[in-house]
C-alpha cells in the first residue's frame, strides 16, 4: 500500500518510522514533514489544511491511505472532503470527521457530550459576551484556582489556571468581550479545578470495537519540577506506572465504553485516535479533555512499545473489523525527552545546524521541527527531536535517553533534565 502521513513532527516521524517497518507498505510519503521523515519516506511540501494540493498528491501517487497526525485538518474537515470527492471517497482517513473532531474543536461541545453521558469530569458552565455578568457570578460560586478554557482551537493556549477571583473575572471579560484567543474564546467554558495526578490514554477505534494503546504521561512545563510556561511538551513516560490494573479497569468502564457507545448514540461515526486527558483522583478517572488524535510527545513513547504491524491495525480502522486485530506490547518502559530551541515557548531562533546524531546508538531520535539544508540537519522549530529509549525501569530509559542526548548538539538547545522526577 502507498500511505500518506498527514504533519510534521515527532508524532509523524514516528508514526513513518513504524510504517517503514510493515511489510504491507509500499511507499510512504509525509507532507510536510521534517528531516527525519526525509530519510525514510518521500516528504511533499503540501500544507496539512491545503486539501486541493493533498487531493492532487494523493491521486498522482496512487495513496491508499491518508493517516492524519495532527487536529487542524480533522477540524477544518479533511475527512469530510474525502467523502465528498468521487474521486477520492474510497480511500481510507485515519482520523474523525468534522462531527467527531469537535471533541477536540469545541470544549463546550465535550463537556456536553461527557454530561450526556455520564462520563466524569469537572463540574462545568459555559458562557457568551451576552451572559458575561453570569460567567462572573459563577466564578464566584466556585473555589480557587478557577479554569477558564477557550471553547475553540487555540494552539494548546486556550486553558487559564487562575489563583484569584479578580483575575480569574478579568481574564473572563478578556476572552469574551477582546477577543483574547481570537473566534476561540467567543464561548469560555468555566469549570471546577480537578486535584489529582494527570495522565493520557490512548484509544483507536473504528467506530464500534476498540483498541487501548498503552497510557502515557507527558510534561508540559518549559522548566524543571513542573514550573514555567506551558509548551507542547518536553518528554514523557509510557506505561505510567500509577495507572494500575485497577484504575485502567475504571477508565475502560467508566470512560472508553460510554465515549465510544456515546459517539454511536449521537450518529457520530468516528474513525481513528481519541486522546484521553485524565486526572487520576484517589484512583479514580476524571476526564480533563480529549483530543482528536495521537499526543506529541506520547506517540514518541507509545508508538515503539507497539511490536505487531502498525498498518493492520489502521486497516481495522479502515474496514471496521479493529476487533478482528490483535496487537502485542513491548513490557519495557519507554521514556522520551525532548530537545528544545533556547527561548523556546517564547521567541527562539531557528536555522541552527545539528551534530552528532548519527553517534546516538541506543536510543531512538525521532525529528519534530527539523529541516535539511545543503547536506546538513538545521534545526526548524521550537521543539526540535524527541530523544527515545526503552529500559527495565523508568530509571533505566531515561538513563540511556540522557547518554545519548550527551552525543547531540547545536546552539542554544535546551530541555528537561528532570523528566520522570514525580515517578522515580
Ligand atoms: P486542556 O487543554 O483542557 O487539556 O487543558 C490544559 C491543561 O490544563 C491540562 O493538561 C491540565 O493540566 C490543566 N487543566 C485543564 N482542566 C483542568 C481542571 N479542570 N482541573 C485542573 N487542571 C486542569
Ligand atoms: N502533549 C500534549 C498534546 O499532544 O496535546
Amino acid at each position: 500500500m502507498n500511505i500518506l502521513i498527514l504533519g510534521a513532527g515527532g508524532r509523524e516521524h514516528a508514526f513513518a518510522l513504524k510504517l517503514s517497518q510493515s511489510k504491507k507498505v509500499n511507499q510512504l510519503f509525509v507532507a510536510p514533514g521534517n528531516a527525519g521523515t526525509a530519510a525514510i519516506a518521500k516528504n511533499i511540501d503540501v500544507n496539512v489544511t491545503d486539501f486541493k494540493s493533498i487531493k492532487s498528491l494523493v491521486l498522482k501517487e496512487g495513496i491508499d491511505m491518508v493517516i492524519v497526525g495532527p487536529e487542524v485538518p480533522l477540524v477544518a474537515g479533511i475527512h469530510d472532503f474525502f467523502l465528498a470527492d468521487d474521486a477520492l471517497k474510497k480511500i481510507p482517513v485515519i482520523g474523525p470527521k468534522k462531527d467527531g473532531a469537535l471533541l477536540e474543536g469545541s470544549k463546550d461541545f465535550s463537556k456536553q457530550f461527557m454530561k450526556s453521558h455520564n462520563i466524569p469530569t469537572a463540574k462545568y458552565q459555559s458562557f457568551t459576551k451576552d451572559n458575561l455578568a453570569e460567567g462572573k457570578t459563577f466564578l464566584e460560586s466556585l473555589q480557587a484556582p478557577y479554569v477558564l478554557k477557550a471553547d475553540g482551537l487555540a494552539a494548546g493556549k486556550g486553558v487559564l489556571i487562575l489563583n484569584s477571583i479578580d483575575e480569574a473575572k478579568n481574564e473572563l471579560e478578556e476572552m469574551l468581550s477582546n477577543n483574547k484567543f481570537g473566534e476561540a474564546s467567543s464561548t469560555v467554558v468555566i469549570e471546577e479545578f480537578l486535584d489529582g495526578i494527570e495522565l493520557s490514554v490512548f484509544v483507536l477505534t473504528d467506530g464500534q470495537h476498540y483498541k487501548i494503546l498503552p497510557s502515557a504521561k507527558d510534561y508540559k512545563r518549559i522548566g524543571e519540577g513542573d514550573t514555567g510556561l506551558n509548551t507542547g511538551g518536553m518528554g514523557a513516560i509510557s506505561p505510567v506506572p500509577f495507572a494500575n490494573d485497577d484504575f485502567l479497569l475504571k477508565v475502560e468502564q467508566q470512560v472508553i465504553k460510554p465515549t465510544i457507545q456515546g459517539l454511536q448514540e449521537d450518529g457520530i461515526d468516528y474513525t481513528g485516535f481519541i486522546f484521553i486527558g485524565l486526572m487520576n483522583i484517589n484512583n479514580n478517572p476524571f476526564v480533563v479533555e480529549y483530543n482528536v488524535r495521537m499526543g506529541d510527545p506520547e506517540t514518541e513513547v507509545v508508538i515503539p512499545r507497539i511490536e505487531s504491524d502498525l498498518l493492520d491495525l489502521f486497516e481495522g480502522v479502515a474496514h471496521k473489523n479493529l476487533h478482528e486485530k490483535s496487537f502485542s506490547l513491548n513490557p519495557k518502559t519507554a521514556a522520551t525527552v525532548m530537545l528544545v530551541s533556547g527561548g523556546y515557548p517564547e521567541n527562539y531562533e531557528k536555522n541552527k545546524k545539528i551534530s552528532g546524531i548519527e553517534k546516538v546508538e541506543n536510543s531512538i531520535v525521532y525529528h519534530a521541527g527539523t529541516n535539511q539544508k545543503n547536506g546538513e540537519i538545521i534545526t526548524n522549530g521550537g521543539r526540535v527531536m524527541a530523544i527515545t529509549s526503552l529500559g527495565n525501569t523508568i530509571h533505566e530509559a531515561l538513563e540511556i535517553s540522557y547518554k545519548s542526548i550527551e552525543n547531540i548538539h547545536f546552539d542554544k538547545m535546551n530541555y528537561r533534565k528532570d523528566i520522570g522526577f514525580d515517578l522515580v
